[in-house]
């Protein structure tokens, strides 16, 4: 029998979100890192909702391609696959396979760059982003920083499958090439060069996630035996790019904070080289600054 309290009746969960709850115990079974997250997420993307509107949805509106979806992510295929888009800073982009899925420890990479140009003070800043992948760097600091001349390249045509998607009716210059001899017209012109490179080492293959090991492109991830040797390169093409005075701003692993700063040296023609850490404070990015003459 019915209890009453106060007048009111206890509210029954909907089925939607008593689904939900079975899917995060699913997906926490197979060693998915953020299973309510990924969970509330597909729901909201199967029902055409945003994730605080899942109470909304109706009981005979329960979609049952929810667990199709679910099965996907068990198999440890990304988030952002199945749904086809990224979140990155402000921005939401399309992704899918082919494409490295931009991660959140490079929104803070952006952000220390986005300070770096303002307080250059420059009018219209030029900024190069080297290996951009789905556009997430690029685009973020064409629509973060006002009146910013930003040019891309990517060498993988699947890449560039997403990149010319989601740069379309942007500001930003895209070029298919590699990033170690790209750009020569911009030689010496250059404010800012940023680059979130593959730099995973070969020898640490074994211990990537799934998500990334079976579905980024394995040219997104690896670099050489100690996943430096794209950045050793790209030291080079940034010294060539960057006016004096100009800032390089590399990503890298979190083992690799004691090694990036160390390319960047005086007798290269650098100076100031750090490291910064990224939100949970792990060493993530390397910064330089050309020298004068
Ligand atoms: C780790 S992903 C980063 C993508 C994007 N910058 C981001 O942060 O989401 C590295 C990218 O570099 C590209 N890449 C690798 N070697 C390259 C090269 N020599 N020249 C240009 N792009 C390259 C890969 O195809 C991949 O898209």
């Amino acid at each position: 029998m019915q209890q009453f309290i106060g007048g009111r009746t206890p509210s029954p969960r909907s089925v939607l979100l008593a689904e939900v709850a079975q899917a995060t115990q699913r997906l926490a079974d197979a060693g998915v890192p953020s299973p309510r997250n990924d969970a509330e997420e597909l729901a909201a993307f199967v029902h055409g909702v945003k994730r605080g509107e899942l109470h909304s949805v109706k009981d005979a509106d329960f979609d049952a391609r929810y667990w199709e979806v679910i099965a996907r992510r068990e198999q440890r295929e990304p988030l952002q696959h199945i749904t086809g888009r990224a979140y990155f800073r402000y921005l939401e982009l399309q992704v899918g396979p082919g494409v490295f899925v931009p991660r959140p420890e490079t929104e803070s990479v952006v952000g220390w760059a986005i300070d770096a140009v303002r307080a250059m003070d420059v009018v219209e800043p030029c900024i190069v982003d080297l290996c951009t992948g789905s556009g997430a760097i690029a685009l973020a600091l064409a629509q973060e920083v006002p009146r910013s001349r930003v040019h891309a390249v990517e060498l993988s045509e699947d890449a560039l499958h997403w990149t010319r998607k989601n740069v379309e009716g942007s500001r930003v210059e895209l070029r298919q090439g590699n990033a170690l001899d790209a750009f020569p017209d911009l030689d010496g012109q250059v404010d800012l060069v940023i680059s979130n490179p593959p730099y995973i080492p070969l020898t640490e293959w074994e211990y990537v996630a799934p998500e990334a090991r079976d579905y980024d492109p394995e040219l997104a991830l690896f670099s050489g035996e100690d996943g430096l040797d794209l950045i050793r390169g790209l030291e080079r093409t940034a010294h060539r790019l960057l006016r004096p005075g100009g800032v390089v701003v590399i990503e890298h692993a979190d083992t690799q904070g004691g090694q990036v700063p160390w390319i960047f040296t005086e007798e290269r023609g650098w100076a100031d080289a750090a490291d910064h850490p990224d939100l949970n404070n792990r060493p993530r990015f390397a910064t330089a600054r050309k020298a004068l003459p």
